[in-house]
């Protein structure tokens, strides 16, 4: 199996990313790090824990990243994610403690002790915890296999600005380390998310599977629907963070280019902006596999099925 590090701050949709890694034997999850973002680093290494827990892999260790981004103050999004960050399941208290490792240490020290090109990072919060660990170690760079990162947007252009998404926007020195690191780069940006839309009919699909994984999604997933149809009147709330898993399992339900991708980390207008160059007019060389299209039906049809692997 593909041996992955998840880095998270949930977060509802980044709960049933996990969820999703968890079930699908062809990946290793090696370990979570938790980041401050959708609600503070207390809270987002708890929901952690509780997620773990709840699908029966209390083994996998948590640990604890980032408390704020490198140069900005926190930013949070209780008004998606509710006060917990888990608004819309209750889940209890978890057993299994916080991993005593900090999060950049643990980052450093797997790629560092694994071979090569063996482990992938799995971003689906603010990039804090990758680039530190980047600033920190620059010897990592070359031994990642590739990050995997939720963020940014070209054509959806924003969710937490009229130009941002939150977790580029939340850190947006963190993104522009990460952009310039040389590392293969997947991303998955509000283009492809705004597509997999939870609708009621597909929350009633992961109820419909009757175990308590299903129940939990169905539960968080229609907290954050409920947002989107009062605020947007969308037919449902767009699943983030999933996207990061499901590319490594069906890279086939994506389409994308490979251009270069830059951060706006100066404009108080634009701030966090992913500039990204899809048309290939600037000349600069491309850092970033940026998807934009997904087979939605497919992405919730996988879903579905490894959802109903868990207890
Ligand atoms: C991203 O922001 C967070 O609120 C979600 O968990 C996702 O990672 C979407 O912009
Ligand atoms: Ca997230």
């Amino acid at each position: 199996p593909r041996k992955i590090i998840i880095d998270t701050d949930p977060g509802q949709d980044d709960a049933v990313a996990i969820l999703l890694a968890l079930a699908s034997p062809e990946l290793d999850v090696l370990g979570i790090v938790a980041v401050a973002g959708n609600v503070p680093l207390a809270l987002t290494e708890r929901n952690a824990r509780r997620i773990v827990e709840l699908a029966g892999f209390p083994e996998v260790p948590v640990h604890a990243g980032a408390v704020r981004p490198l140069v900005r103050p926190p930013i949070t999004a209780e008004h998606v994610h509710g006060q917990t960050g888990l608004d819309g399941v209750d889940l209890p208290e978890p057993d299994v403690p916080l991993h005593p490792k900090p999060g950049i240490d643990f980052i450093v020290e797997t790629l560092l002790a694994a071979d090569s090109g063996e482990v992938t990072l799995c971003t689906l919060g603010p990039l804090t915890d990758v680039a530190l660990a980047l600033n920190r170690a620059p010897e990592i760079a070359p031994r990642i296999r590739e990050i995997v990162m939720m963020g940014g947007a070209y054509f959806e252009v924003g969710n937490i600005t009229p130009t941002a998404e939150f977790n580029v926007y939340v850190d947006p020195e963190a993104a522009d380390v990460v952009l310039r690191s040389g590392v293969p780069i997947t991303m998955l940006p509000l283009d492809v998310t705004h597509r997999a839309l939870a609708t009621p009919e597909r929350l009633a699909r992961f109820r419909a599977l009757g175990n308590r994984c299903g129940a939990a999604v169905a539960g968080m997933l229609g907290f954050s629907e409920r947002f989107d149809r009062e605020k947007y009147a969308s037919p449902g709330a767009p699943i983030h963070d999933p996207n990061v898993i499901a590319w490594l399992l069906a890279p086939e339900l994506y389409e994308g280019r490979r251009i270069n991708v830059a951060v706006e980390c100066a404009s108080p207008l634009t701030l966090g902006m992913t500039v990204a160059d899809y048309w290939r007019v600037t000349g600069r060389p491309a850092n970033a596999l940026f998807l934009r299209g997904v087979d939605d039906a497919g992405f919730f049809d996988l879903l579905v099925e490894r959802l109903a692997r868990l207890p």
